[in-house]
């Protein structure tokens, strides 16, 4: 595995391997690895001939008083991790490659910005489509992977590649899970130990959702499933909601198709989002 830091280096390589006809395909990640990343790269190792995985902690897409600082980085690790699940370039760049200077032209999310995690984090997903846009440009790939567990992220990314025609194919990968269901993330570490046993029930309060649902033909409002689950849990909820998808509007009383259930908890020291996306009716 190449470990990459500049963006000349990452040109140089990549345009090699181009020449060569080789299909690019790229994971972009923010590090402290875990096993839903690896899922990510694993699938692009088996369709795509080079890939590259990128890790970056974005600050253009952390709020005031959020966790950009404190957010966990262990680069000895995830080079490891990222060698052992077959990546072929890690591109690690400093801050100044990625931002040498203020930018002075920003990519604004309009629809969808301002519901789900968009509504109380205002400007995430701008950062979230800046940064991918500018890691797109440079890196070029053929295909690039996405989480499903991020699931606004990802309905963000593809209409953006829609938006301003870019030929990238966009994948998902469904969420990745602990044994007792709790959706990993790089986050979890930052649970204390009363509030990581109590995380497991996130899903397990998102699966009573969809049954009750779908037992009702009608989807449960936002404001009744937000007491249910602040009735089974100590963390802060911030929402629960049940939108269509991908459109994520409010689904009329017939609505048969995919629906998303989507939940974020905020605990003492993490913020823990997770869904379900199934087929309704
Ligand atoms: P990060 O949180 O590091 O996640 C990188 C990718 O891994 C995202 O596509 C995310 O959806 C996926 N992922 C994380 N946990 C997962 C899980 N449990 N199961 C499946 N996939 C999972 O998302 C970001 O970074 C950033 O916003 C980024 C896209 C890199 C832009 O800065």
């Amino acid at each position: 595995m190449k470990q990459i830091r500049t963006l000349q280096e990452l040109n140089e390589y990549l345009s090699s391997e181009k020449q060569a006809g080789k299909t690019i395909g790229f994971v972009p990640t923010m590090g402290y690895l875990h096993e839903g990343h690896l899922q990510l790269a694993a699938q692009a190792v088996n369709k795509y001939d080079c890939v590259v995985m990128s890790i970056f902690v974005n600050p253009l897409q952390f709020g005031a008083g959020e966790d950009f600082e404190t957010y966990p980085r262990d680069e000895q690790r995830d080079s490891r991790l990222a060698q052992n699940a077959g990546i072929d370039v890690l591109f690690i760049p400093e801050m100044e490659e990625m931002y040498p200077q203020k930018m002075t032209i920003s990519l604004k999310v309009n629809e969808g910005a301002d519901i789900l995690c968009g509504k109380s984090r205002p400007g995430h997903f701008d950062g979230v489509a800046t940064v991918v846009m500018k890691l797109f440009h440079m890196v070029e790939p053929d295909g690039a992977f996405f989480g499903q567990k991020d699931a606004q992220q990802v309905a963000v990314i593809k209409n953006m590649v829609r938006d301003f025609n870019m030929n990238i194919h966009i994948h998902t990968v469904p969420v990745v899970r602990e044994k007792d269901g709790l959706a990993m993330s790089s986050r979890n570490i930052r649970l204390t130990a009363v509030e990581r046993q109590e995380a497991p029930q996130i899903y397990q309060l998102l699966k009573d959702i969809v049954k009750m649902t779908e037992k009702n033909k009608t989807s449960v409002s936002s404001a009744e499933a937000k007491a249910y689950f602040q009735d089974h849990l100590h963390g802060k909820i911030d929402y629960v909601e049940i939108l269509t998808f991908p459109d994520l509007l409010p689904p009329a009383p017939s609505y048969k198709g995919k629906l998303l259930a989507a939940a974020a908890v905020q605990y003492s020291q993490a913020r823990l989002i997770d869904n379900i996306i199934w087929e309704s009716g």
